[in-house]
């Protein structure tokens, strides 16, 4: 008698310790850092229940794909919409989820009159600084406390680490940015206030992150975290320039957060790691390799890059606060449609159907690896 439930005991060891291999992203890195998914229409508003269900099986942070950005919530002068942003935010407050608000100023998706005053002319920096407030203190007002965190400036920097030469840059001056911070820490004291941006893992554009992190913090500007976007490629940029970008970031006394993750395995006709969404390029069979699935040596190489780029996030994982990819399967991806329009991509965790593809297998892996 003894014997039999001495071996039931072990039997039963043995199968929890079977099924104790994580069975989700965010199981995974409890207590390191969040895991997220951008939302697309179709998932905030409910219409798409399947990928609705896996993204609260595996994630515990949500951003919006475009539903709060400028030209979607104030498409005219006074015309409002937040039904959009409404509903992102309350799917988010009532999956108890870390809600990213994207974003507050930047160049693209913000309408063309935002600059210009009735007949047309670029408005003085006064009127723009005071549109820009207004903006703020609506959005971030209407979200208070429910938005955990906000992409506050998107995207002010070119490749060589200078300012880009936007409007919001011509009209105001370098100091747009300050004031976005301040007006921002104003409307929500609470909420976490980020700068985020895409290739910062490039060492020009590297040194001028950090100039303007440490610029703005020695100014008292309240900033509390840079986001990289981390749209990758295959061999670019490289775990070690990532964990490199990771850690000058961090030295500026700001946390990380690895924002809009994707990883694009299709061949480039652009060069270096851009995400300008302004870039089109012509459609062309040789760019859309793998119309009908992703060859299974594509996909280890694929799966062996995301571990590789986990692993390094799960090194500094004290320095991040979240890991957000850029959509929840592959069907929903932006790089379907960009920077080439059609094509069948592969760049996220799970593919078309919603199922764990090696990738996801190869990142739930990592924190179990550094254990043992
Ligand atoms: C993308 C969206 O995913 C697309 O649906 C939209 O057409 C263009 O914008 N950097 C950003 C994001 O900060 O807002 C962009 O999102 C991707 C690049």
């Amino acid at each position: 008698m003894l014997m039999r439930s001495a071996l039931c005991t072990s039997l039963l060891i043995a199968a929890s310790a079977a099924v104790q291999q994580p069975a989700s992203l965010k199981q995974s890195y409890q207590g390191d850092f969040y895991v997220g998914a951008a939302m697309n229409t179709a998932e905030i508003t409910g219409q798409d229940q399947s990928s609705d269900a896996l993204l609260l099986r595996q994630f515990n942070s949500i951003s919006p794909e475009n539903a709060l950005k400028w030209e979607v919530v104030n498409p005219k002068p006074g015309q409002y919409d937040f039904s959009l942003g409404d509903q992102y935010v309350a799917f988010g407050v009532k999956h108890h989820l870390w809600i990213v608000g994207h974003n507050l100023v930047w160049h693209n998706q913000v309408p063309a009159w935002v600059f210009r005053d009735n007949n047309g002319k670029l408005l003085p920096r006064d009127a723009l600084l005071k549109r820009m407030k207004d903006h703020i203190f609506r959005e971030v007002g209407r979200y208070r406390g429910k938005i955990q965190s906000w992409d506050v400036v998107n995207e002010a920097l070119n490749e060589d680490g200078t300012l880009r030469q936007s409007l919001w840059y011509k009209i105001i001056g370098p100091d747009y940015i300050a004031k976005a911070f301040e007006y921002a820490h104003e409307a929500d004291p609470k909420a976490q206030l980020t700068y985020n941006d895409y290739n910062l893992a490039s060492p020009a554009k590297l040194a001028g992150v950090v100039r303007l992190v440490k610029q703005l913090r020695a100014e008292g500007v309240p900033i509390d975290c840079v986001g990289m976007q981390t749209h990758d490629h295959m061999d670019s940029p490289t775990a070690e320039e990532t964990d490199t970008a990771i850690r000058a970031i961090a030295a500026t006394g700001v946390k990380v957060a690895i924002s809009e993750m994707d990883i694009d395995v299709l061949p480039s006709p652009v060069q270096g790691n851009t995400a300008d969404v302004s870039i089109r390029a012509a459609a062309n069979p040789k760019l859309n390799p793998w119309p009908n699935g992703l060859p299974a040596a594509m996909q280890q190489q694929l799966a062996a890059r995301y571990a590789a780029l986990f692993r390094v996030f799960y090194k500094d994982r004290a320095d991040i606060s979240r890991v957000t990819l850029w959509g929840v399967t592959n069907a929903q991806s932006w790089k379907n449609n960009w920077p080439v329009p059609g094509r069948t991509n592969y760049p996220l965790l799970f593919d078309r159907q919603g199922k764990p593809t090696p990738s996801w297998y190869a990142v739930v892996k990592v924190p179990g690896e550094a254990e043992k």
